[in-house]
């Protein structure tokens, strides 16, 4: 994966930095340099120094070091200090940027969560992307839907499976089942990622890790950093299972209108599998996540279940201000993706 357009002066810094061998950086130069989004929510109170679309490519930029790295990028940046030192300042940021838009559940007592993780999700009102796509949506759109995913999908499943050493016992026996599913099993050509890709492939995308990193916004960026945020700190591991948890438990049935609207715009069944395998398997691993791996989890340590209950809610909030940009850009006849010459290769 290639390095994208920097989106600001942090990110400009930042990439200027990483095409170097490793060596130290001060920090970013401090200074109101956010953007006018950013300003005109409030973004920046607290944080002067960081504008949302740079602050979440940045952060998605240091996260990906963990995973699979930048072309011309050196390895050893993956730890080295002063790449931490910034990861963390912006890791702060972006859980401020969380806090002000989740608001936190109260904490159930242990044997409630699977409950109150369903109730959690019944109880939520976003718009239904899913229902557009299967019913409205027209080609153009259902690629640029495709092109947000591939952020996360080609990727599907790694950023909860950091949590697995940080448990023991159930629910890690319960978080292997699940993790095992969505890399197939064993059999490569079945893994979630991979049928994602046939999926691009049918709509004439490019397959290929990252390949449109530098088309999607930041709050395409964002769904993804949570998951990292989550997952790479030991003390966020009940937030890692109760996103987990809100993925699973709203997948089914989204997945079911999904290959509907591909199906009626003509997608074949081999671009279509990716969508007809999580109708089946996320209905099995809601139950899983829910009560073998939050329940036993939640028993165990009682004293996170409100932990478990924010990731849901945190996977919640984000799905729906992804359907929320989504939509009203269409709404507006515009493109969902950034507004850059690029897009052309998309639409
Ligand atoms: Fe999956
Ligand atoms: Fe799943």
């Amino acid at each position: 994966m290639q390095l994208p357009a920097p989106r600001g002066p942090l990110t400009e810094r930042l990439f200027a930095e990483l095409a170097r061998p490793p060596h130290a950086f001060g920090p970013p130069p401090a200074g109101p340099y956010g953007d006018r989004h950013g300003d005109r929510h409030g973004d920046l109170h607290g944080d002067p120094c960081f504008g949302e679309e740079d602050a979440q490519l940045a952060l998605f930029v240091c996260y990906e070091l963990h995973y699979q790295g930048f072309d011309g990028v050196d390895d050893r940046w993956e730890w080295n200090p002063s790449l931490l030192a910034l990861r963390e300042r912006l890791e702060t940021w972006f859980e401020r940027w969380l806090a002000r838009r989740v608001p936190r559940p109260p904490a159930p007592r242990s044997q409630e969560v699977p409950r109150a993780l369903a109730a959690l999700v019944a109880a939520d009102d976003g718009p239904s992307l899913s229902a557009y796509l299967r019913g409205r949506a027209d080609t153009a759109q259902f690629r640029e839907f495709v092109v947000h995913r591939s952020i996360y999908q080609l990727k599907e499943a790694d950023p909860h499976t950091w949590g697995i050493p940080r448990l023991l016992g159930r629910p890690k026996a319960a978080l292997v089942e699940i993790q095992s599913d969505e890399y197939g099993g064993g059999r490569p050509e079945r893994m979630h990622a991979e049928l994602f890709r046939a999926t691009m492939r049918g709509l004439g995308l490019d397959d290929s890790y990252g390949a449109y990193l530098g088309l999607v916004p930041g709050v395409t960026l964002a769904i993804s950093n949570v998951m990292s945020l989550f997952g790479l700190h030991r003390r966020r591991r009940g937030a890692l299972l109760g996103h987990l948890a809100a993925f699973e438990m709203t997948s089914s049935l989204p997945s079911r209108r999904y290959s509907q609207g591909l199906r009626r715009l003509g997608g074949d069944a081999g671009a279509r599998r990716y969508f007809d395998e999580h109708v089946q398997a996320d209905a099995v691993h809601e139950q899983i996540a829910a009560h073998d791996m939050c329940g036993a989890f939640a028993a165990e340590h009682p004293g996170l279940t409100g932990d478990i209950l924010y990731g849901a809610a945190c996977a919640l909030t984000l799905d729906r201000l992804f359907a929320e940009h989504l939509l009203g850009r269409w709404r507006e006849g515009r493109t969902s993706l950034r507004e850059t010459d690029a897009e052309v290769t998309v639409r």
